[in-house]
């Protein structure tokens, strides 16, 4: 009885770690993508393989709600729709093979895009040389250090803004640069470009852009409307000048040619009978 009780223990734990291929194969498991960024309230398709040829059960475990879409045990995959994501999550892909289970995780980022991009110019109408702010907000993204927020006057970047912090809630973004009022400010319009960068998280850059606004500028007249309008009357004044000189000298040559001929005309006229002279009117 003893003699058999002190083989036992060795005799197992030798079974144990001398084959254990013996009884079960050793099998990979994969999960597609291998990160991936969604959408809140978006759905996603994963794809849960195995190398196992004939695995006994197959799971997609995740608090959400999913729908099995196909399932080919021949190919050993099965494909899940996960749907209505609201916080970041791991989805977790598992098959049994010979009685063993094996995992693999798939980390999703939750991003809410901005739904708006508000500009505001304050104030709205300034005089040259006076200061104004430029302010622009983006309620409710997500997440915050994706974010970048850039300043346009017309194609110019003014400032670029970046956040920080990795908050679990959609939060509101806002970016602030004061300036002073120039002649050239009036010319242009102003804009802010939001833009996601979900690369790192498996998605895409998304960009989304406010309606231009345009800064009235008052007070002093434009220098630029001056120089246009001294520019047009030196041009005037300048052709003026130079079509005188030019018809001046055709008009003297052509005189100076038929100046005999004009006399022969006026004799003419001096012999024609008085009542012809007498002018029509
Ligand atoms: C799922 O992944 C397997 C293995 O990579 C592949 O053979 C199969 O075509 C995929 N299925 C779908 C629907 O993408
Ligand atoms: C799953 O879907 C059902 C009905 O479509 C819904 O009532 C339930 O709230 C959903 N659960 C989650 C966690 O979204
Ligand atoms: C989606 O999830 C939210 C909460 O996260 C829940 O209120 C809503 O009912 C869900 N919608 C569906 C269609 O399951
Ligand atoms: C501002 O940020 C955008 C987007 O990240 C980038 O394309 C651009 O080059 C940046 N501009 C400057 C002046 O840093
Ligand atoms: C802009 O000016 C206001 C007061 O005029 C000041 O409170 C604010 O901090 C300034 N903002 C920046 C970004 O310099």
């Amino acid at each position: 009885m003893s003699s058999f009780g002190c083989w036992g223990l060795p005799a197992a734990l030798l079974a144990l770690l001398c084959c254990p291929g013996s009884g079960e194969e050793t099998f990979e498991v994969h999960i597609w993508p291998e990160k991936l960024a969604v959408e809140t309230r978006g759905s996603v398709e994963v794809n849960c393989s195995t190398s196992c040829a004939k695995p006994e059960k197959i799971g997609l475990e995740t608090p959400l709600n999913k729908t099995l879409l196909k399932y080919d045990p021949q190919n050993q995959w099965a494909q899940f729709l996960v749907s209505n994501f609201s916080q970041d999550t791991v989805l977790l892909c598992h098959f049994t093979c010979n009685g063993k289970q094996l995992l693999k995780s798939l980390r999703v980022s939750v991003y809410q895009l901005p739904t708006q991009v508000i500009l505001k110019l304050q104030p709205p109408r300034v005089v040259v040389g006076k200061p104004f702010t430029i302010e622009c907000t983006v309620p409710d993204v997500k997440p915050l250090e994706s974010l970048t927020l850039t300043l346009l006057r017309g194609k110019e970047t003014l400032q670029n803004q970046t956040f920080g912090g990795a908050a679990l809630a959609p939060q509101d973004a806002t970016t602030t640069l004061n300036s002073t009022a120039s002649t050239e400010d009036r010319l242009l319009s102003f804009s802010c470009q939001a833009e996601l960068d979900l690369r790192p998280h498996g998605g895409y850059i998304i960009r989304s852009i406010s309606e231009p606004q345009i800064l009235e500028v008052y007070g002093l007249p434009g220098q630029d409307s001056q120089m246009v309008i001294l520019i047009t009357v030196v041009s005037v004044l300048l052709f003026l000048f130079v079509t005188s000189v030019l018809l001046c000298f055709v008009f003297g040559q052509h005189w100076h040619r038929t100046r005999t001929g004009t006399y022969r005309v006026l004799a003419a006229w001096r012999r024609l009978p008085r009542a012809f002279r007498t002018h029509p009117a």
